[in-house]
């Protein structure tokens, strides 16, 4: 076959991910477990899918946990081949062999081995792209040891990979070592595969082999050596895993200090999903970002915010030691220090939610305020309604929901309930220490407790001498 004109070669992309992860010492399949927020395989299966690329088939081979691993990567459409025993890199690739497409070219990745960047693997695919040659991604390394070393000819050509419990001591000074991934064309493997052998130190089917019989049929090996040995570095210890985020982490920080977002601490920013910014955004320190967020201009977060799901207008501020959550924040509001938006929580232009007040599926209306110590659950309030300490909404009678209704203008006094179904009409008053269970109609002033009694010249009772 070869290339036609113009069209790329079709793509089968094998994703090793059957290993089990002992050194992570988790119950967790390897593959499933995180960075940034995101399981490994997912950082992958992303890498692969912005591939220009159309005519591509993804095969994932499962083993530890495959049900679960399964589950987590439905979203990504992939197929999946089940390897029942682990007996090394190669006899993973073998399995898939029956699906792998004859005019195909393979893309082999690892799930453990989650920060490749697309324009690598595009790169890698080049490589690739003639007749009778492979790819090879390689790296060099201040310290190789645990990799495969790769092996060249006086002339520099590669001949082979030599996995370290394999290795020579003077292979092991070697520090360009295989990534793993590689691009190989469906044809070569079937021929080669079947012909790996297991007789070396670890008794394993080695895919690395294929060099040395890519080598032997003269197959044409084209390296591809990434600069950076951070985007290929695998994971199998917490240790890895923790080294990895911190590395993303940091990487996305300086993404949003080149987009001009000023950071207190760049070291101290975690975002686990999508931050959309505008311009002048003011992050202070330990703040967490998770799922789609958006920040207006000149929005400002304090320290210790988690803030997941959730849009915030222009000129907002989000004070210390807040918890947002499917919120829809409009311009010029102030959230916190302590408080805890919910989802369905909606601000509307100058809003204040103060500290220790939780709101939940509630629309709180343009400059409306619930300053202190409160809980506004299910309910609809108007503008400019303030709303006094200690106010709560009492939506739940154990088995129902329902809303509470406050009209504009509302004020309602200090440790108040609002036992819902209820409705405040416009400019109504409630008194301090008030429980509502009926309607308030506009401008009236509710008060709904004990009246006061006092006792003049009252005798307190005396202790008796003995
Ligand atoms: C492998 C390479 C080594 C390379 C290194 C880069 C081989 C023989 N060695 O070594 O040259 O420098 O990666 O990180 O390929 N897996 C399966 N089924 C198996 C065995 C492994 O799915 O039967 C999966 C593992 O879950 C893992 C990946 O393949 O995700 C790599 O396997 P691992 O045993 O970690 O290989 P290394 O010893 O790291
Ligand atoms: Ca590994």
């Amino acid at each position: 076959m070869g290339l036609t004109m113009g069209a790329k070669r079709m793509l089968d992309v094998v994703i090793l991910a059957a290993g089990k992860g002992s050194r992570m010492n988790s119950s967790l399949p390897k593959v499933l477990h995180t960075i940034a927020g995101k399981p490994m395989l997912h950082h992958v299966l992303d890498s692969v899918n912005a591939l220009a690329q159309d005519a591509l088939q993804k095969l994932v081979i499962v083993g530890f946990g495959a049900e679960q691993v399964k589950a987590s990567a439905k979203p990504y459409h992939c197929q999946y081949v089940h390897q029942e025993q682990q007996l090394g890199t190669g006899h993973a690739v073998q399995q898939a062999l029956p699906r792998l497409r004859p005019d195909a070219l393979v893309l082999i990745l690892y799930a453990d081995v989650p920060l490749i960047k697309t324009e690598s693997l595009e790169g890698l695919l080049t490589c690739a792209s003639a007749a009778n040659s492979l790819g090879l991604m390689t790296v060099v390394v201040p310290d190789p040891s645990g990799y495969g070393r790769v092996i060249r000819n006086s002339d520099g050509d590669v001949i082979a990979i030599v996995e370290e419990k394999d290795a020579t001591d003077e292979q092991k000074q070697i520090t360009e070592v295989n990534t793993g991934i590689m691009a190989v064309p469906a044809n070569k493997l079937a021929q080669w595969l079947p012909q790996l052998s297991n007789d070396n130190a670890q008794g394993e089917y080695y895919l690395t082999d294929v060099i040395a019989q890519a080598r032997a049929t003269n197959c044409a090996i084209n390296v591809y050596q990434v600069g950076s040995p951070d985007e290929v570095e695998g994971v199998n210890s917490r240790h890895q895993q923790a080294r990895l985020e911190r590395l993303y982490q940091r990487r996305q920080a300086d993404e949003l200090l080149h987009l001009g977002v000023y950071l207190a601490d760049p070291n101290r920013f975690d975002c686990r999903g999508s931050l959309t910014v505008g311009r002048d955004v003011e992050i202070d320190i330990n703040v967490i970002i998770e799922g789609q967020v958006k920040l207006g201009d000149r929005v400002k977060i304090g320290p210790n915010c988690h803030i997941k799901d959730t849009t915030i207008g222009c000129d907002s501020e989000i004070k210390a030691n807040s918890l947002l959550e499917g919120a829809a924040v409009s311009e010029a509001c102030v959230i916190g220090p302590f408080a805890r938006l919910r989802p369905g929580t909606v601000m509307h232009q100058g809003a204040k939610i103060g500290n220790f007040v939780e709101v939940k599926n509630a629309d709180i209306g343009a400059n409306s305020k619930v300053n202190h110590l409160s809980y506004v659950g299910d309910c609809d309030m108007g503008a400019d309604v303030n709303i006094g300490a200690g106010t709560i909404t009492c939506n739940y009678d154990g088995v129902n929901k329902f809303r509470t209704s406050i009209g504009d203008n509302v004020f309602v006094g200090s440790n108040s309930a609002l036992v819902a179904p209820v409705m405040l009409g416009s400019n109504a008053t409630v008194g301090a220490g008030s429980v509502v269970t009926q309607n308030v109609n506009s401008n009236d002033l509710t008060v709904a407790r004990a009246r006061q009694r006092t006792i003049t010249g009252w005798q307190r009772p005396t202790k008796q001498p003995k």
